[in-house]
């Protein structure tokens, strides 16, 4: 059987640690290596450095590669790429795998503007934040043709991700179950901010708490605890988000959209989302992560939206 070619598009916080370890993985298999484009393509400079190859466009990946996976912002720019890959050339027998976290609605246009024209598309949202995407660890959500299923599996497990949930032919499933954990997510987050206000006005203390979420809910908890603690909820200015608030907006804002098609409601998901927005209205064009909902809640509560720790890694008074 032919090897494959395997291209690369999208190198965000997601991205930058998915390519690197299918480039490792290439590699060790001796595969050819990776191509890859980004809007920004300095950000695969540490791809290029372990042998991938950058190209100038997402074209050009299209052209070069038998396998293509990308992992981009929101809809509108998995849009964009699924255009320029129709529209590089005859895709037939060519296998396109989206990460992203779109709406099921896109995951369907998607896979329809690909198999039109004659390739095979494959929706496959992960779970795992960007250390998880680093170590490898990720939990992929695959549906699509089984055909392309099969074809891309050496990628996933034990490269990329951790473990896969398949979900069958139809590539709105996985989209729909990506959202129902990001519900999870999103109502975790709202409540462990929440409870760090608490912590802090009733005089308890955040590291007490903090030690309380580890031992009773897992590291998982603790992980999002940290993610106010430490101060990643507002990285410093001109720095980096983990996860950035406008992903989680749209992710939330998908979520109540399935959720009111479908009949029913998102009470905490709702709370979430407008804590979301109150951050991002309140820090103007600042880098933000999803937990930055503790900086809205903490300026409901009177507190100001940075703790002391990031006034003072910030240089402020
Ligand atoms: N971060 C997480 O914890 C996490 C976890 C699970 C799932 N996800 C999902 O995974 C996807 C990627 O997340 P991420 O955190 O990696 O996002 P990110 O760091 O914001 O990166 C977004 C990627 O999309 C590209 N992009 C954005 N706007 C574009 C445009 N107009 N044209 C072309 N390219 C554009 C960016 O290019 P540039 O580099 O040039 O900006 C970058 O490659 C999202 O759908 C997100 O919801 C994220």
């Amino acid at each position: 059987m032919a090897v494959s070619q395997v291209g690369w598009i999208g190198l965000g916080s997601m991205g930058i640690g998915m390519s690197k370890n299918l480039q490792k993985y290439l590699l060790q298999s001796n595969a050819p290596p990776l191509v890859y484009t980004n809007r920004t393509l300095a950000r695969g400079d540490s791809l290029k450095e372990i042998g991938a190859i950058p190209a100038g466009s997402v074209s050009e990946v299209a052209m070069k590669s038998d396998i293509i996976f990308s992992c981009v912002s929101n809809d509108e720019v998995l849009h964009q790429v699924a255009d320029e890959i129709v529209s590089s050339g005859d895709i037939s027998k060519k296998v396109y795998v989206d990460c992203s976290t779109v709406h099921p609605d896109t995951s369907v246009a998607v896979s329809n503007k690909i198999s039109q024209a004659g390739g095979e598309f494959v929706s496959a949202p992960v779970f795992g934040a960007a250390p998880m995407a680093e170590a490898g660890k990720l939990i992929f959500v695959t549906a699509g043709p089984s055909t392309a299923m099969s074809k891309i599996a050496p990628y996933l497990n034990g490269v990329m991700g951790r473990s896969v949930i398949e979900m069958g032919t139809d590539v709105s499933k996985s989209s729909l179950l990506k959202i129902a954990g990001n519900i999870c997510v999103i109502s975790f987050m709202e409540v462990i901010c929440e409870a760090h206000v608490f912590a802090e006005k009733t005089g308890l203390g955040s590291d007490i708490l903090e030690k309380m979420l580890g031992d009773m809910f897992g590291p998982v908890l603790e992980s999002y605890s940290k993610r106010l603690t430490t101060g990643a909820y507002i990285p410093p200015p001109g720095g980096k988000a983990g996860f950035d608030v406008q992903l989680a907006i749209k992710d939330a804002k998908h979520a109540l959209n399935c959720a009111q098609e479908a009949g029913t409601r998102l009470d905490v998901s709702e709370v979430a989302l407008s804590h979301l927005e109150k951050a991002r209205n309140l820090m103007g064009d600042r880098p933000l992560d999803s937990s930055s909902i503790y900086g809205a809640i903490r300026t409901e509560s009177g507190l100001d939206f940075l703790t002391d720790l990031c006034k003072k890694r910030d240089g402020k008074p």
